[in-house]
């Protein structure tokens, strides 16, 4: 059975019981949008929207003007009444699934409530590829694209012609839930195809693969989300018969106009392109003798005719680094590569930044672009598939990681902190342009994600786009009684206890203080030591007998911690002053080297990773004691993920223990058994 995540319909039934809905978009014009508040209306709560407004008790009204945004609603209750109001049908969809849920989670409304979203950009960006894998999915294959199989839920979508073009699913029963989950969390735009671009994929911008993407961005649409694509920069080459993607040549260009009016003329509400460039074998302007602002100016001068967007990633670096040669240092290349282009991006493209320098490790600093550009629109990446923080088989509620990297203070001024979220709208050219996009989690898996609890990250991640004064532990808490609303409070209270401690003990377990990159090279789960030290992508932990960590400082290592604002700099730059949790990303230190925790590197090395082992024995324990209160599927997925997980721990303690130790000499102050 296909779960239901935080949508229940028996749940949702139960909490708007009483109530009879009444729709007036007379003011707007009936469009896709109110269509589908009508269909979820009669299909989740099964009950058609009455006529007459006086026989109503909730009445979804679309009127122009009630608001700034064209997103944000207003919900109003008098005498008995509730009054969902905004200036469009999109609005509506928002404001009907925020009553919604606030109804679920047993709130009652006092006073007017207008809710307007932090972040323009809201996304969800796919690896799926069209082979129906999904590059770092640990969920199953893709809901859009791969064979169809017998499943009896799904609907099979006849095409006229076969080959090629059948790359897709066609389970559009699948597809319509999944959407409604995302726009019952706010979230606006979804890329649906994998940033590294190959085989079939490259053709999805053309027909007839654009008919069967039309066909899923109609469905995203009525939800009020915009579908993008991923694009390969050599298409024109590859399947435009050009001899040259020089993105000043004319020809190029001519092409992307031609091919982006044709995927208007099938989508106009289409979003625009997701652009990798120059990054890891990708094909992009420097072949040409261009930079990254020629590029993605191509695309937006094409795209801006129809109101779209290219987003532009700023992941690239040389991946065919020499370990040999400590001057390089790969968490320098985004900046180095995109600070010089800053004010150079047109008005509708973005610049699309991971949070932090290398990739999405358990614990990274802030990305120094973040704050340094001025005149630029950025959209920041996150990851919600767990590909460095635990393949969805460890429990890791990521919401605490991600806020506290938006809560960094940038340096975008000299004197004040400026936050993330504060910085956006500052340094943007467009503040319409500016955002979060995060990499989906979700696949063809009967609970969409794999590990049960990793729905929370979804859900979490569009509740952190949407209301930036959310913390992670009332984020986790809302999930937590939407999805198990009819448990008891105790059960629930143990299930928020691990998401809300569930990110710090996968960080306790892994690789130590930052330093990251200890896991397996051929998938990024598990221990791997020294898998990544002599190898070509950049990411080292230089560690020897005196000590570990990479030197980043300007006075003696490779300089990168000159690419922060000064203020800033300074702290990072001493050993003394730079934060814990970051210290071996920063600092090559001594094993003796004393943390601010008062502990030494070596003995905190030691002590996490017997405390990480020792807290999932304990999500073991208390998860045990919910057999029988939850839905037995969940019990029993959960149960099984944490015996993998322990594993997993009992890996991590043990190789990382037995390396520090081997190759410092020094033993655990408590005497506990570290093999030899
Ligand atoms: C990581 C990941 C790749 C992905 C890349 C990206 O390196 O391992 O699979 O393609 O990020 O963000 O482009």
């Amino acid at each position: 059975m296909i779960d239901h995540m935080w949508l229940e319909p028996n749940v949702v039934r139960d909490a708007v019981r009483d109530e009879v809905f009444f729709l007036d978009v007379s003011a707007v014009g009936e469009d896709a949008r109110s269509l589908r508040i009508r269909a979820d209306i009669a299909e989740l709560l099964e009950r058609p929207c009455v006529t007459d407004e006086r026989d109503s008790t909730v009445r979804l009204m679309a009127r122009p003007s009630v608001l700034e945004s064209d997103e944000g609603f207003a919900i109003d209750v008098a005498d008995g009444v509730t009054e969902i109001t905004g200036n469009t049908t999109r609005a509506l969809i928002y404001g009907f699934y925020d009553w919604m849920r606030r109804r679920m989670l047993g709130g009652t409304i006092d006073e007017r409530i207008v809710s307007i979203p932090s972040q323009p950009i809201r996304m969800i960006d796919h690896w799926d590829q069209t082979d129906g894998s999904v590059e770092r999915g640990y969920a199953g294959e893709s809901i859009f694209f791969g064979r169809w199989n017998s499943n009896e839920h799904h609907e099979y979508l006849e095409f006229p012609e076969r080959g090629d073009s059948d790359v897709f699913r066609g389970d559009m029963a699948r597809i319509e839930a999944y959407a409604r989950f995302l726009a019952s969390v706010g979230i606006n735009a979804v890329s649906l195809n994998n940033v590294n671009v190959r085989g079939v994929a490259i053709r999805l911008i053309t027909h007839p693969w654009l008919d069967r993407v039309a066909q899923i961005a109609r469905i995203f649409s009525e939800y009020a989300i915009d579908t993008y694509l991923s694009v390969n920069f050599a298409a024109p080459k590859i399947i435009g018969g050009l001899d040259t993607c020089d993105p000043l040549d004319p020809a190029v260009n001519a092409w992307w106009r031609r091919t982006v009016d044709d995927i208007y003329a099938m989508i106009p509400d289409f979003g625009g392109f997701v652009v990798k460039a120059d990054s890891e074998g990708e094909p992009g302007p420097f072949s040409y003798g261009r930079d990254h602002a020629d590029g993605a100016n191509m695309f937006a001068r094409a795209l801006e005719p129809h109101g779209g967007r290219v987003i532009w990633r700023a992941f690239v670096y040389d991946c065919h680094m020499d370990w040999r040669d400590r001057t390089l240092d790969r968490a320098r290349a985004a900046y180095d590569t995109f600070r010089p282009l800053d004010g150079r991006f047109e008005a509708n493209a973005i610049l699309q930044v991971k949070f932090g320098p290398i990739d999405f490790q358990p614990s990274e600093p802030l990305s120094p672009l973040i704050g340094a550009m001025r005149h630029t629109n950025l959209i920041v990446e996150f990851q919600i598939t767990a590909e460095y923080l635990g393949h969805q088989i460890d429990v890791n509620y990521m919401l605490p990681q991600w806020l506290a990297s938006l809560d960094t203070d940038t340096g975008y001024d000299a004197d004040t902190a400026v936050t993330v979220p504060a910085y956006l709208p500052l340094a943007a050219v467009d503040r319409r342009n500016i955002g979060y996009a995060a990499v989906a989690n979700i696949g063809m898996d009967d609970n969409w994600t794999g590990h049960k609890l990793a729905q929370a990250n979804l859900y979490g991640y569009g509740r952190m786009c949407w209301d930036g004064s959310l913390t992670a532990d009332a984020i986790a808490r809302e999930w937590t009684s939407l999805t198990f609303a009819r448990t008891d409070d105790e059960a629930r209270e143990t299930i928020e206890w691990m998401l809300d401690t569930s990110n710090a003990t996968y960080e306790s377990y892994v690789a130590p203080l930052g330093v990251g990159f200890m896991v397996k090279r051929e998938n990024h789960y598990g221990v791997g030591v020294n898998d990544f030290e002599y190898d070509r992508w950049g990411t080292y932990h230089y560690s020897d007998r005196d000590g570990t960590g990479v030197d980043r400082t300007v006075a003696t290592g490779t300089g990168y911690i000159g690419q922060y604002a000064p203020r800033i700099a300074a702290a990072l730059e001493d050993a003394g002053t730079c934060p814990d949790d970051v210290l071996l990303f920063f600092h090559h230190v001594p094993y003796t080297h004393v943390l601010h925790s008062g502990k030494t590197v070596i003995q905190h090395i030691y002590d996490t990773h017997f405390a990480g082992v020792e807290a999932v024995d304990d999500y073991i324990r208390r998860w045990d004691g919910l057999r029988g209160r939850i839905d037995d599927a969940t019990f029993e997925n959960v149960a099984e993920r944490l015996q993998r997980q322990r594993r997993n721990a009992i890996e991590w303690r043990d190789q990382i223990n037995t390396y520090f130790h081997r190759m410092s000499g020094i033993p655990d102050s408590h005497g506990r058994s570290i093999h030899r």
